[in-house]
């Protein structure tokens, strides 16, 4: 039995921060997948381990990585009996990333989706019957591993989380995005700029933990909420002033949950602001579309209609030294993961 994905990342325009137990998620978000940024993952059963456990082991570019596993650990046994087809097998994971894995680019969402993925494919496998709803369930099983990677596998813009502007909406699992979009939403460019590359200071699990007692909580809960409504009616329309203003108003909240919980921190540093500086100056100047977002982390997400795609890397390459810019990433929406033939 063996099984190998690719899962994309993906970048959130209404950001989730904050969940209840089960790892569901306090409100609604949005995301484009993406395609550039993505994880390949193999799971092959190796043989028996003779009881009734299972043994993982996991490797990253053919490295044994055992500090991975206890993230591993944690997701099955949140899988509870649904993981129960897995008893005395003995798994390899392979995994690999697209980008750097110290770039700050967060690999939780492709990789937890990707294996999500494989292991249900080994269940449908295991059982000789195909699953009713795959996708459906790969979201619900990637969520249990990351919240965010709920909405990698489909694309290109997906919802998670229950709101009533969309009745089809589930706190469980994602759904690709049910209503109307324009089209010059089809497809959103997305350079990332590496400001910062390496491990960041704190992680999203305690970040999500940090919005439990945080004075402006149940108001923030409710902003997404508006957010989502009104960002809506914006995608119907094919605004992109006003997407993209709802887009940097969003990126800029979710690092102000940051700056006033309790403990407080900072994930952006002085070259994100520069680059934010930069860009609006550089928008003022030459009036295209061109808007950021962020993620928890100090690294940026410039997202623009593909039209304007050279400009944009034209601007970032001539500020790039200026700026001490080790790497970009040149990305774009995509249509979700695939299943690779090994
Ligand atoms: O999926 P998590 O637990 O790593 O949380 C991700 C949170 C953000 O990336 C900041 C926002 C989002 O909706 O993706």
């Amino acid at each position: 039995m063996q099984s190998s994905w690719r899962s994309p990342s993906n970048i959130a325009l209404i950001k989730y921060w904050g969940k209840y137990p089960g790892q569901l998620p306090a409100n609604a978000s949005l995301s484009y997948t993406l395609s550039a940024s993505h994880t390949d993952t193999t799971v092959r059963n190796e043989g028996k381990t003779g009881t009734r456990d299972f043994r993982i082991r996991l490797f990253l570019d053919g490295q044994a990585r055992p500090d991975f596993e206890p993230k591993i650990q944690q997701f099955l046994a949140r899988l509870g009996p649904e993981a129960d087809f897995l008893r005395g097998l003995d798994l390899r994971i392979d995994t690999h990333n697209s980008f750097p894995h110290s770039s700050g680019i967060a690999s939780s969402a492709s990789g937890l989706s990707a294996l999500a993925l494989c292991l249900l494919d080994l269940r449908q496998q295991a059982s000789g019957k195909e699953e009713e709803d795959f996708f459906r369930t790969a979201s619900h099983w990637a969520r249990l591993g990351s919240g965010s990677a709920s909405r990698s596998v489909y694309g290109p813009l997906v919802l998670w989380g229950r709101h009533s502007a969309f009745a089809e909406s589930n706190d469980t699992y994602a759904i690709p995005y049910p209503d109307e979009l324009h089209p010059s939403f089809n497809q959103v460019g997305d350079c990332i700029l590496l400001v910062e590359q390496g491990q960041k200071s704190v992680s999203s699990s305690a970040g999500h933990r940090l919005m439990e007692g945080h004075a402006f909580a149940e108001a923030r809960f409710q902003q997404a909420g508006q957010n989502l409504s009104a960002l809506k009616e914006i995608l119907r329309a094919g605004d992109w002033e006003a997407f993209g203003t709802m887009l940097e108003s969003e990126a800029l909240t979710l690092h102000a949950m940051m700056m006033s919980s309790k403990p407080y921190y900072l994930l952006m540093k002085p070259d994100t602001l520069r680059w934010i500086e930069a860009l609006w100056a550089w928008r003022r100047e030459k009036a295209l579309p061109l808007y950021f977002t962020l993620d928890a982390g100090a690294n940026i997400h410039l997202l623009y209609p593909p039209d304007i795609e050279q400009e944009v890397l034209n601007w970032v390459i001539a500020h790039k030294e200026g700026f001490g810019l080790g790497a970009y990433i040149r990305d774009q929406s995509g249509k979700g993961p695939i299943r690779l033939e090994i």
